[in-house]
């Protein structure tokens, strides 16, 4: 088990950028408790800017969250220079946003979100960030607010794939997303630098998750996306167990060793009782630019049996196509660099019958009865 000297040396590794001096020789640092596995402490923030103080808390969490013993951190941040009051009653300033003792009903994290969509697939690679970061913004094309957020904390790309300029600001001790191609988006890696391997067990995600909802200043959405780690780890459960989710898309390519992935994938969803909106095949084909003929590179129709095994939609097939590729690698995905081309019409069209599915979902969900 941890003791409180194990805590705060761990702290000492984390350095304010501004002064150079460490958090605990900085008096950052208060009210350390450990129980069991369980740690916490709150982080008295001074004049540190927004993007410090967000460093300096996902780096506390990540550190002391990998001391053996420990199963849970929670760090609270707390604004100005006196130490939070707890149970008396005379907090000046800003409230910690992680304070309140009575846990929080899941819904009431982002109560200003309508509906919350993970994109998940069974495999790596198989176009699962492309898929989301694009039906995102086909979604926000038909005039509606949207967030993304990376939960794949194992390959946090969509910086990346959709160019986000700095860090996530704060503001009431909440961090404000940063903002790309008018998405809302959070990520892991928008708070810690790529340099630095991320060491992610069970507990750690699952606070993870929590933070981008509670934590993070979202505002009122229509449509909150989460690009989900593949398969069917601690992400999955941690979110389904977090909030309500309205509804999962499937991304899959078409051949047989990635369907036996999906159905793994879809079967553990339905056992956490989340509805399955239906499935995307991705990299269906590729149609040759000098001659237009089709090739199916990785076989025919996986896409479609498994949809039809399930009982689920397909919702769409899209072409393998070196656009789309590059318009992720160069922060400008394929719906916004060519919103003309047949690709983009293809994720417009998965848009389309997302939102449409999820209509028909919400209304089987069992009514309130009314006596
Ligand atoms: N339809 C497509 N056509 C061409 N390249 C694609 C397509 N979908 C994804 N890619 C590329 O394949 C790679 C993996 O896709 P990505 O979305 O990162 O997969 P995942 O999130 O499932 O790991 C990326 O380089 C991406 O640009
Ligand atoms: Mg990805």
């Amino acid at each position: 088990m941890a003791s409180e000297q194990d805590v705060l040396d761990t702290l000492r590794g984390i350095k304010d950028p501004e002064s150079q001096k460490d958090i605990v020789a900085l008096g950052l640092v208060r009210d350390v408790a450990i129980h069991g596995g369980e740690v916490s402490f709150t982080l008295a923030f001074a004049a540190q800017p927004p993007q410090t103080k967000v460093m300096i808390h996902s780096m506390a969490s990540k550190l002391v969250g990998r001391l053996p013993g420990v199963s849970k951190v929670s760090a609270k941040m707390a604004g100005g220079t006196a130490a939070p009051a707890h149970q008396h009653g005379h907090a000046h300033g800003q409230a910690p946003s992680a304070a309140p003792a009575a846990p929080q009903r899941p819904a009431d994290m982002i109560p200003e979100v309508k509906q919350t969509i993970a994109v998940s697939s069974g495999k790596g690679g198989v176009g699962k960030s492309t898929v989301a970061v694009n039906l995102a913004l086909a979604l926000h094309g038909t005039g509606a607010s949207v967030g993304i957020i990376d939960a794949d904390v194992y390959g946090p790309d969509l910086p990346l794939m959709l160019g986000t300029r700095g860090r996530p600001g704060m503001f009431d001790n909440r961090i404000i997303p940063v903002e790309a191609h008018g998405l809302k988006v959070m990520s892991i890696g928008l708070l810690v630098g790529d340099k630095e391997p991320l060491v992610w067990r069970g507990p750690m995600i699952h606070s993870f998750i929590q933070q981008m909802l509670r934590d993070v200043l979202w505002g009122p959405l229509d449509y909150l996306v989460f690009d989900m780690p593949p398969g069917t780890g601690d992400a999955q459960l941690s979110l389904s167990q977090v909030i309500p989710l309205s509804g999962v898309v499937m991304v899959t390519t078409p051949q047989e060793v990635a369907l036996l992935d999906v159905r793994k994938a879809i079967a553990m969803f339905q056992r956490l009782n989340v509805p399955m909106l239906g499935i995307v095949e991705n990299m269906s084909y590729f149609v040759a630019p000098d001659t237009g003929t089709r090739y199916a590179i990785f076989g025919e129709g996986g896409g479609k049996k498994v949809a039809d095994e399930y009982g689920m939609p397909l919702l769409g097939q899209l072409p393998l196509d070196p656009d789309t590729r590059k318009g992720g690698d160069e922060g400008a995905p394929i719906t916004v660099r060519r919103p003309e081309s047949a690709q983009a019409a293809a994720f417009r069209e998965v848009a389309r019958r997302v939102v449409e599915r999820l209509d028909a979902v919400a209304t089987l969900r069992p009514l309130p009865t009314i006596s």
